[in-house]
């Protein structure tokens, strides 16, 4: 079995590769990414020394250069993780996210329809779904619940879904989609919350937590995804959507604290600024289809996984050392630089 994964040099999809090399050693992985500034070789020099690993640079939005790897390589499986993936970037510059997660999407699947392939995969987010309230906490997102989203981030995404089931009904495209929340681990790229925590808690720099810092999200250690992931390409139904989450929910501050306990630093470094404009205030997954379909559970705790992760971020200083001495740098500056401290 082929299998294309696009935005493999990314947070998950790099996971995603190891975690098939090692799980399908019999399967050929190529993968396929334009390495954005979330794109890194360096997670991929594993990969790289495996034969059944290949790796091509390339826009999933070119369509030329989409039908060639098509017409050369002829996947049996595409598993679409490549996007712009960071809500904040999305508020500041909308234009790319429409341009990777939408056009991207599509052009990938006009290809899967000219050249055949036996399964797309469109790897979704449960941002698609809006948010929930805080005092609901009887509420989750099921597959069902209407989408409605709130970023340019997850407009992309929820436009692209609506796309995946359109090929669907009127192509007869064989899709799935999986819509899972927020993931933690190894690779993650140092914008996000949890690596960003890490890294500044590590330079005892201070630790800016959106506004009041209750926002809730719910946490899923990423090789758990890697394993829904790779049931529903290869067991799932086609036509079908699943949510993947392991009933994790923390609040932003809960987490930032454990980030502090785990490295043995002070409260103190945690400062409260500006929030993110239309900030979602819950996500809470239902992943009872998942569970009951296709037998998936999540094996890792929140306890186990921020350990793990964080003993990661440390054995791999030099992984994220190159990130923040780049163009990082000035990401950091333009988004923190002149964010207002709130009082405590
Ligand atoms: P990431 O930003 O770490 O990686 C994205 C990868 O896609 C990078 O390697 C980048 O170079 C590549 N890419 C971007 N534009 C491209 C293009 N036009 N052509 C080819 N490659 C391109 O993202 P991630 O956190 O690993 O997320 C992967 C997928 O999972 C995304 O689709 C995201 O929406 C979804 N998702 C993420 C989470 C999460 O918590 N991170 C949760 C649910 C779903
Ligand atoms: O739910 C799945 C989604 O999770 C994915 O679709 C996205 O690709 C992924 O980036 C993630 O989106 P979030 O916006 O939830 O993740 P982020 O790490 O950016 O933020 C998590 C929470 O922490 C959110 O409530 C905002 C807050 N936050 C984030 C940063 C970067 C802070 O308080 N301070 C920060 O500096």
């Amino acid at each position: 079995m082929k299998l294309l994964v696009t935005g493999g040099a990314g947070f998950i999809g790099a996971n995603f590769v190891y975690y098939e090399l090692e799980n399908h050693p019999d399967d050929e992985i190529l993968c396929v990414d334009k390495l954005t500034y979330a794109g890194n070789m360096e997670t991929l020099a594993g990969a790289m020394r495996n034969s059944k690993f290949r790796f091509v640079r390339a826009d999933i939005a070119d369509r030329k250069a989409m039908d060639a790897i098509f017409a050369e390589q002829g996947p049996d499986i595409v598993v679409n993780f490549a996007a712009e993936s960071h809500v904040d970037r999305s508020i500041e510059t909308p234009e790319i996210f429409l341009r990777t997660n939408i056009l991207g999407t599509n052009v990938l699947m006009d290809a899967c329809r000219k050249y055949g392939i036996r399964r797309y995969h469109q790897v979704s987010t449960d941002e698609v779904y809006g948010d929930l309230p805080l005092d609901r906490p009887d509420l989750f997102f099921k597959e069902a619940t209407p989408i409605k989203a709130s970023s340019p981030y997850s407009a992309s995404k929820a436009s692209a879904d609506l796309l995946v089931m359109a090929y669907y009904r009127t192509y007869h495209l064989p899709v799935t989609i999986s819509r899972c929340s927020n993931n933690y681990g190894p690779y993650h790229f140092p914008e996000k919350l949890i690596p960003l925590m890490i890294i500044n808690a590590l330079s005892d720099k201070k630790l800016p937590v959106y506004g009041d810092g209750l926002n809730v999200r719910d946490w899923l250690y990423v090789r758990d995804h890697c394993t829904a992931i790779d049931l529903i390409i290869r067991k799932g139904r086609e036509g079908e959507t699943y949510n993947i989450g392991g009933h994790n929910e923390r609040a932003n501050i809960a987490v930032v604290k454990t980030v502090l306990r785990e490295l043995g630093k002070p409260e103190t470094l945690i400062e409260h600024v500006t929030d993110r404009k239309g900030h979602d205030r819950r996500y809470a997954i239902d992943p009872t289809k998942i569970h009951a379909e296709l037998g998936w559970l999540p094996t890792t705790s929140f306890e186990e996984g921020i350990k793990k992760t964080v003993a990661w971020y440390l054995e791999h200083r030099a992984w994220w050392e190159h990130i923040v001495s780049g163009a990082y740098a000035s990401y950091y500056e333009k988004m923190y630089g002149n964010r207002t401290v709130l009082d405590p």
